[in-house]
């Protein structure tokens, strides 16, 4: 079922979200003759002019990806249409637009949903959709839907069922940006590909598995949404669970959507539930202070615009993850994100268990393990840590790397994550996004979590900004003898 045609109707098309990501996506699509017959009507409150903006999706293909060939023709595929999300009214008036753009362009009904806006809006918007009749079409109806999805699990199941009225399960997309990432694509390859991974990949022979992913930047404009939501909110409920399920999730019978992702919804079930007294134990959080990015002094979080001068958020976490099943039980999954860190960086390092008696010393230590690093961004690849023989020593073992980096032509050709995520959209594919089940049980999951940290004020801000977290985070791996492997660079 591979139906290009389509009309896609934006909301929040003035927004950032749209101009950065969005607009260059689609015409990155469409210079590679990947949508057939299409158009897009651009919705905001905002009362432009269609010229305008088409003119503003030029400038915005233009800043992000430089002068390009048939921008005009890419462009008369837009059209604008002010929008009062409230009004009955306005979906009236923007179902008759629909359905004139729809006859001319031939979409057969098709008609993709995007809403790129602030999340209050979603459930009023989709059951608007339905009762003002927009979701009324012959051809098929998708809801893309950005993050976040609720802000616990009552407010994602609130959401949900207001979505719901209007859409079914298949055709909700959640966006979760990272799925769109080719290195998180990459891992499912990766294990299920290779003969020499899979028989290994199991609590016999790993010792733990870290993902971090560091930002540099601060809180930036967002620091209204930010501070209802957090690092653990922001990053860990979504992108950093979502990796976890895929390092950690059975082999799927089959490629399909629904197989995968109930493999997935497995690892949400198997999660050990950190609650109460446990959460100090298994989880750290963070708040950046003042310190230096690249050699200019930034400030305090607290300190950032419409952040609260106390403010509670933490803007790092770090947690010690179990999956109490047959293949994992013991094996830890250490996660780390926050804001301000050194480096702008997602990695993933699985470490193999030491080998069980050591006749190799290198000088004056002990063998490294053997790592497997995925490394997601900003360069994509993967490196296998081994150990060899020292050249011209006697034999002495030393560590070697043997790398694969995505670069060059592989890496120029590789689309954006938005580009493939609205590619699969249109193709009807909804393997990368997030499924109900997967979202609500990582909700559970981080709502015991953020419930104790809640009740009680930590002692913030507790890491000097560009530097990798608070103190506690790296404890948290010292209680078990292990320690975070470095991932500044391509290593
Ligand atoms: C978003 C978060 O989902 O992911 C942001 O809301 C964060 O706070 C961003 O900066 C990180 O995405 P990426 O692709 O830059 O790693």
């Amino acid at each position: 079922e591979q139906n290009m045609t389509s009309l896609i109707m934006i909301f929040g098309a003035t927004g950032d979200l749209a101009k950065r990501k969005l607009f260059p996506s689609l015409y990155r699509l469409f210079s590679r003759n990947k949508l057939e017959k299409f158009a897009v009507i651009g919705v905001a409150r905002r009362t432009i002019s269609t010229d305008e903006f088409q003119q503003s999706v030029k400038d915005s293909v233009l800043s992000a990806l430089g002068n390009k060939d048939n921008l005009d023709e890419f462009v008369s595929h837009f059209y604008y249409q002010s929008h009062d999300v409230a009004d009955s009214n306005s979906y009236v008036s923007l179902r008759k637009f629909a359905d004139e753009i729809d006859a001319h362009y031939d979409l057969e009904g098709n008609r993709i949903f995007y809403l790129a806006m602030a999340p209050e809006f979603f459930g009023p918007i989709a059951l608007h959709l339905k009762s003002d009749g927009l979701t009324d079409v012959k051809g098929y109806k998708r809801l893309v839907i950005e993050k976040p999805f609720g802000h616990d699990l009552p407010s994602a199941k609130e959401l949900n069922t207001q979505i719901r009225t209007a859409f079914s399960e298949e055709e909700v997309y959640r966006i979760d940006h990272y799925l769109g990432k080719e290195m998180v694509r990459n891992i499912e390859v990766i294990r299920f590909a290779n003969a020499i991974f899979e028989p290994l990949w199991n609590n016999r022979y790993i010792s733990n598995i870290q993902i971090t992913s560091s930002e540099t930047l601060g809180v930036e404009e967002r620091g209204r949404y930010y501070e209802t939501s957090g690092a653990l909110r922001d990053m860990l409920q979504n992108h950093m669970m979502q990796m976890v399920a895929l390092l950690a999730m059975e082999p799927p019978i089959k490629l399909t959507t629904d197989e995968i992702r109930s493999e997935k919804v497995k690892v949400f079930r198997a999660l050990r539930t950190i609650e109460g007294d446990d959460v100090n134990n298994y989880f750290v959080r963070g708040q950046y202070g003042e310190g230096t990015i690249d050699e200019m002094p930034v400030p305090n979080y607290r300190d950032e615009p419409m952040v609260d001068k106390e403010s509670n958020t933490e803007t790092f976490v770090a947690g010690k993850i179990m999956i109490d099943n047959f293949r994992w039980a013991g094996v830890p999954f250490y996660i780390r994100t926050g804001k301000r860190m050194t480096a702008k960086s997602t990695k993933i390092v699985v470490q193999f268990k030491d080998i069980p008696m050591n006749l190799y010393y290198q000088t004056e230590k002990m063998l490294n393990p053997n790592l497997l690093v995925i490394h997601i961004q900003p360069e994509e690849g993967i490196t296998l840590h081994l150990n060899a023989k020292k050249a011209g020593g006697h034999l002495d073992a030393q560590e070697v790397k043997l790398s694969f980096a995505n670069t060059g032509v592989h890496a120029m050709n590789t689309p954006e994550g938005y580009e493939k995520l609205l590619y699969d959209c249109m193709r009807g594919d909804a393997t990368n996004f997030t499924h109900w089940d997967e979202v609500a049980y990582s909700w559970a999951f981080v709502d015991k979590i953020s419930e104790v940290w809640e009740k009680t004020k930590a002692t913030f801000p507790n890491y000097e900004a560009g530097s990798m977290g608070p103190i506690e985070a790296d404890e948290l791996l010292e209680k078990d003898g292990s320690f975070w492997w470095p991932v500044t660079n391509l290593e």
